[in-house]
Order: C-alpha cells, then sequence, then structure tokens
C-alpha cells in the first residue's frame, strides 16, 4: 500500500501565521500537524508516500526533505491550483499506480493512528473506507447519513443542513475503483473536485464503501482553537522527560517534557506543557497545555493554553498571555517609555486582545 498526504491550501482562516508558513507546518506539541501525518503512516508499515504540494511546496519541500528521516521515502506531486481533494488523487495516479492506498489530509489530526484501519483495509474486500467522527458542527465538513444497519445512505459535502451528526475525517482508503470515480465527478458549487462527490459517486454504482466510526479524538487544525485544542489533546498524552536544564529555584509540576538545550531558570511549569531545544524561561510561570517551540524566550511573564513558534520573545508582561497562538520571530514586551502606551507592528490579520 502507498501513502497520499495533501499539504496544499492557504491556510486562511490561520492567518497571519500562514502568510510565511503551511499550514501543515505549524507545530503541534513541537511538532509540525504534518510530520505527525507522515508517522502515522509510517507506522501503519508504508514507507512510500507521495506528498501534493501547491503554493506553499518549496516550504513544505524543505522542512520535509526525502522523508531518510523516517526512514520513507517521499515523493513529491506539485498541484498547479488548488481544485479540490479529487482533483489532487486525480494527478497522483502516476505515482499511486494500481495500488490500493491511504489518503490523508495534511492538516488532520487523529487520537491512535492507523495502523489498525490500514491493517482492516488490507484484509477486506471494500473497494473504500471512511472514517466518520460524531462531530458538533457537522455542516463544516462532508457528512455521512448510514442507514439502520449501519451502511452509508449518502455523503453530501458541508450540507446546509446536515442529516447526521457523522463528519468524513480526513483519511480515506481507496482501491483502484476511486480512479473511474474521480473522472466521473463535476466539479461542486465551490469549483472543486470534491472528495465526497467521489465516494459518493462509489457508494453509487454499488462499489463497496465502508464506514469506520472513530471514538478516539479527531482535530481537523484549520484554525487557531482547533491548533490548540490538538495541542491540549496531544500534549496529555506525552510521558514528562528532562533533557534540559532546569536550576534548584524552578518547579516542574505534572507532565512538563524539558528538550535539549532548554533551560529553566527560577521559573514555574504547571504540565502538560513542552518547553523547545534552546528555548529559556526564565522568571517566568507556564501553565498547562502550553507549547513552547526551539529557541524562544519567555521571561518575567506568565503563559498558559498556548502555543509560541520558535525564534519568539516574550518579556515583562504585567498580566498572563492566554489561548494565544503566536508566531516564528515575534517580540512581545512591555513597552518601558511615556507616555504609557500600546505600541504595535502587526501584520495583516493579526488579532491583538488588549486588557
Ligand atoms: C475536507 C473535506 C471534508 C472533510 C474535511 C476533514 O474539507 O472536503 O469532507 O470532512 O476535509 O478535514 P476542507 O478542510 O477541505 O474544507
Amino acid at each position: 500500500m502507498k501513502g497520499l498526504v495533501l499539504s496544499g491550501g492557504k491556510g486562511t482562516r490561520l492567518r497571519p501565521i500562514t502568510y510565511t508558513s503551511a499550514k501543515q507546518l505549524v507545530p503541534v506539541a513541537n511538532k509540525p500537524v504534518l510530520f505527525r501525518a507522515i508517522e502515522a503512516i509510517r507506522d501503519a508499515g508504508i514507507d512510500e508516500i507521495g506528498i501534493v504540494i501547491g503554493d506553499t511546496g518549496p516550504e513544505v519541500r524543505a522542512a520535509v526533505g526525502d522523508g531518510k528521516r523516517w526512514g520513507v521515502r517521499i515523493e513529491y506531486i506539485p498541484q498547479d491550483a488548488p481544485l479540490g481533494l479529487a482533483h489532487a488523487v486525480k494527478i497522483s495516479r502516476d505515482f499511486l499506480g494500481d495500488e490500493r492506498f491511504v489518503m490523508f489530509l495534511g492538516d488532520n489530526c487523529i487520537q491512535g493512528g492507523i495502523s489498525q484501519l490500514i491493517e482492516e483495509f488490507g484484509h477486506s474486500q471494500h473497494n473504500a473506507q471512511i472514517v466518520l467522527k460524531q462531530v458538533a458542527n457537522p455542516q463544516q465538513y462532508g457528512v455521512a447519513e448510514l442507514d439502520e444497519h449501519g451502511r452509508i445512505l449518502r455523503l453530501t459535502e458541508k450540507p446546509r443542513q446536515p442529516r447526521s451528526d457523522l463528519a468524513l475525517v480526513g483519511i480515506y482508503l481507496f482501491d483502484p475503483s476511486i480512479w473511474q470515480a474521480v473522472e466521473a465527478i463535476k466539479p461542486s458549487w465551490r469549483g472543486e473536485l470534491e472528495i465526497t462527490d467521489a465516494i459518493q459517486w462509489l457508494v453509487e454504482h454499488g462499489k463497496q464503501v465502508y464506514p469506520y466510526v472513530h471514538e478516539g479524538w479527531w482535530i481537523d487544525t484549520g484554525k487557531k482553537d482547533d491548533m490548540l485544542e490538538a495541542n491540549r489533546l496531544i500534549l496529555e498524552e506525552m510521558p514528562a522527560s528532562n533533557e534540559g536544564y532546569v536550576d534548584r529555584d524552578s518547579h516542574l509540576i505534572g507532565k512538563v517534557i524539558v528538550e535539549k538545550g532548554a533551560e529553566i531558570i527560577n521559573s514555574t511549569i504547571r504540565g502538560p506543557a513542552i518547553i523547545g531545544e534552546n528555548t529559556r524561561i526564565v522568571n517566568a510561570y507556564v501553565g498547562p497545555f502550553t507549547s513552547v517551540y526551539h529557541h524562544c524566550t519567555i521571561e518575567g511573564s506568565e503563559i498558559e493554553h498556548s502555543i509560541v513558534l520558535e525564534h519568539s520573545a516574550i518579556r515583562d508582561l504585567p498580566h498572563r498571555l492566554e489561548d494565544s497562538l503566536i508566531g516564528r520571530y515575534v517580540e512581545v514586551n512591555r513597552s518601558p517609555f511615556k507616555p504609557r502606551a500600546y505600541r504595535l507592528v502587526l501584520g495583516d490579520h493579526s488579532t491583538v486582545g488588549v486588557l
């Protein structure tokens, strides 16, 4: 079996972070979401992975490389325009050949990985397998309607009035019948070839599409709050470890991960939290569900339930920072000058909440 990871898209809901970075490369618990997808596929025993890339292709290639570090071979498949998930499948035909494959949306995070799914599909006669998850807001996703025997009746992409609360998770398993389906369907109202329509085509043409209902958590990390939620869920599952330096005046409480070269000086860290490589936490408090990536400084400040990307510094804040996603090379300081005022340099689509 081969793996296909989709890593295109503009990430408009994660601006301004995505002006300079692919949304799939934003780290949760100090590891890009895309790396987690690659690892889930690798852990399921697949070592040939195609990654469909768009505008952010150069950055994705630079971050991921040839896959050696995961023991897999990675091939890049450029998609000239964002014409839909089924279009991404279509242009990957040469790479995939006539094998069964798993398609994984590079911004999806799922509890427990996909090894079991892959194994089940590998041993089955099913033409396709979809993963479903009960959600509170089904109108934001592809939605599946099942009959009383658990068979698929209908799949609809982002219905205004959803007929069930079962969302399509961005992990799909296909056999070669998908090729006919992606050729047959027409673009949707949003001008995209929808994978949901291709699977609906399979259902209508008597193919066996098996709906697997996932019980663990699943997050589509398209927005800040989803990133923070994925960060929270993953941190809760990680064991504590310390490869850095923690001075005698500091307290690590609960599950705290201190990565190589990190320094914790006169600070309290209440886990679950992760402090990245070569990051310094000085006279500070880092609260639960916080990930601080590498080469950052948190000094004289308090932060909780947040993600801070690499090379950023937060200093001398008079109030606690919470529910925040801070980009790369960001500086948040207390302004020492008179008159007392906020002094900001913010990129387009930034959001700031002041006290
Ligand atoms: C895509 C699919 C949708 C699916 C979702 C899962 O939506 O079209 O059916 O439920 O991924 O993440 P998109 O994120 O492209 O809006």
